[in-house]
């Protein structure tokens, strides 16, 4: 039984495995159509979502199974009723629990009772299912990420922790901007920076989103006030000079393409003519959610060889 609470949980060889079934899902979704028949997952989320929930919902009922929906006003989990008490009770009606919450800590204490795959569909912490399609969407385009470098400007929030710990274990040149006060989780950095030793990648941080993006194959983003932030409005003036904007753009490779987790914010983090330009691939990034939670489901609940074939060392 295997969850992926962390981006961590996975070895390099599940990430490659989980890459390679994503191409396979991609390449042929009909031959998965009867996978999942006679199972349900559960989907409880605090926040709201469209890619993270759609995906999961599509991908696994298009692969024959039942999903269900539990919104923040539905269960109202450690609210109406105790965590431990809803995590045993869904564990004997549900295969596996997707669950976005505020804290990190909720979805490690309902994995505890909840004995069957649990997937983080976001966290404050991280966001592993997303920062998985990134990567393969990165080599869906560059092909060997060997010699490229892959930038990131923004927040030292989920979604780059997540980036982070990617990138350490496929050994890739990482380089991130953020501003002084919101570098990404300490403990997750430097935990991804041994990796990094072993792996031969190169993660580098620093203050100046020119200084990261020069020369870079890939620049991403994401907002500047997370889902949870919206009353800390004044967070925004640390972004100044932190747009994704022509001139940013400048200092990277001339065939340089631009992520961006979505949902955006034109005129924040990112200029509408950069999101809507030749060099956007945020759409295909998008799509790429789907094709990787199939792989996910598929790896998690034992429905493939593939899962048979690999071992659970990180
Ligand atoms: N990128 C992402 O997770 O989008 P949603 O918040 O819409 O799920
Ligand atoms: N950092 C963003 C990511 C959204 C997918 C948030 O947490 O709202």
């Amino acid at each position: 039984m295997k969850n992926l609470i962390s981006a961590f949980d996975l070895s390099v060889k599940e990430i490659k495995t989980i890459f390679g079934l994503t191409r396979k899902v991609k390449a042929d979704p009909l031959a998965y159509r009867d996978v999942f028949t006679g199972k349900a997952i559960g989907l409880i989320f605090e926040k709201p979502s469209t890619r993270t929930w759609v995906s999961f919902e599509v991908g696994f009922s298009t692969m024959g199974g039942h999903v269900i929906y539990l919104g923040p006003d539905d269960i109202q989990l450690g609210i109406r009723e105790e965590v431990r008490d809803v995590a045993r009770v869904l564990a004997r009606y549900l295969d596996l629990m997707v669950m976005r919450t505020y804290s990190h800590k909720l979805i490690t204490k309902f994995a505890k009772y909840f004995d069957k795959p649990v997937i983080n569909g976001l966290s404050d912490l991280e966001h592993p299912c997303q920062t998985l399609g990134d990567f393969f969407t990165m080599i869906e385009v560059l092909g060997d990420l060997k010699g490229k470098k892959i930038a990131f400007v923004g927040d030292g929030n989920n979604v780059l922790n997540s980036l982070l710990i990617i990138a350490a274990k496929l050994g890739a040149h990482f380089s991130f901007a953020t501003p002084k006060r919101l570098t990404p989780d300490q403990h997750i950095f430097t935990r991804a920076l041994k990796e990094a030793k072993r792996t031969k990648a190169k993660l580098e941080g620093t203050n100046s989103p020119a200084k990261a993006v020069k020369g870079a194959d890939i620049i991403y983003t994401d907002v500047w006030i997370s889902m949870g932030e919206e009353g800390e409005p004044e967070k925004k003036e640390s972004f100044k000079n932190f747009q994704v904007n022509r001139n940013l753009l400048k200092h990277a490779s001339k065939d340089v393409r631009v992520m961006h987790c979505l949902p955006a914010h034109r005129g924040e983090e990112i200029t509408n003519d950069v999101i809507e330009g030749k060099q956007s691939i945020v759409f295909d990034q998008a799509e790429n959610r789907l094709h990787i939670q199939k792989a996910i489901l598929l790896y998690l609940l034992g429905s493939c060889e593939e899962s048979q074939n690999n071992s659970s060392e990180n």
